[in-house]
């Protein structure tokens, strides 16, 4: 596979879609080939899944079945949407991926980090990001933002505030583990300051994986 694939993972309202529709705009306006997508979602199977696991009671599903459901979304999504577009060289930009599961799942719903990565391994093999932005913010600003946005898909917003700060340290433990995927940005700051942050991180880790000149960003 000769493209890149990029994930930004973080806690509620840490703002990873507006950046990564930042990046997206900015990789686009350099000509380089690049698609936006997000999990659960991004194929149309996952997004029916999507429906099926963010609408309702946060204990709607049991943890498990909600893992497994999580995987069949990834799977027909890194089938027919993110292997084929890798394989034609484009950068993918995907909101969320498998730190979301090891981290909601995992340390949320206290599944054990090996039954994660037993079924990432039996679904998706040794296929992981080639670079994971981690935007970090504390859950009591990140839930205020969400709140003041409208939606139906709120089944995880709506989880107690410990659980959030298990997100977090979630996301920080797989990044210390990590190092060479994971770049921690700060998500705290300015939005301007945030897309400073999330180019250099780009430029830094992706410029000598695709070999590219990046000085024209
Ligand atoms: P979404 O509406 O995309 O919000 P966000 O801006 O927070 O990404 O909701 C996705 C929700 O699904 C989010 O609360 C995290 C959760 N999630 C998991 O629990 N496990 C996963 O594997 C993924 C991909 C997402």
């Amino acid at each position: 596979m000769t493209g890149t694939f990029i994930t930004f993972e973080g806690g509620e309202g840490s703002g990873k879609s507006t950046q990564l529709s930042f990046l997206y705009n900015e990789i686009k306006s350099n000509n380089l080939p690049c698609v936006k997508t997000r999990e659960p979602g991004g194929s149309e199977g996952a997004e029916s899944i999507r429906g099926l696991l963010l609408n309702g009671s946060a204990d709607k599903w049991d943890p498990i079945a909600e893992t497994l459901l999580f995987y069949a979304a990834r799977l027909d999504h890194v089938e027919r949407l993110i292997k084929p577009a890798l394989t034609d060289g484009t950068i993918v930009l995907c909101d969320r991926f498998a730190d979301s599961t090891r981290v909601y799942q995992g340390i949320g719903k206290g599944l054990s980090e090996d039954y994660i990565l037993s079924l990432h391994q039996l679904t998706l093999g040794h296929f992981k990001p080639d670079l994971t932005l981690i935007l970090d913010i504390d859950p009591e600003v990140g839930i205020k933002r969400t709140l003041s946005r409208s939606g139906a898909e709120t089944r995880f917003e709506s989880m107690d505030m410990d659980f959030h700060h298990a997100v977090r340290a979630g996301f920080l433990s797989i990044a210390r583990n990590e190092p060479e995927r994971c770049v921690v940005i700060d998500a705290s700051q300015s939005i301007e300051d945030v897309k400073k942050s999330v180019l250099n991180a780009f430029k830094q880790r992706i410029g000598q994986h695709i070999k590219l000149n990046l000085d024209c960003f």
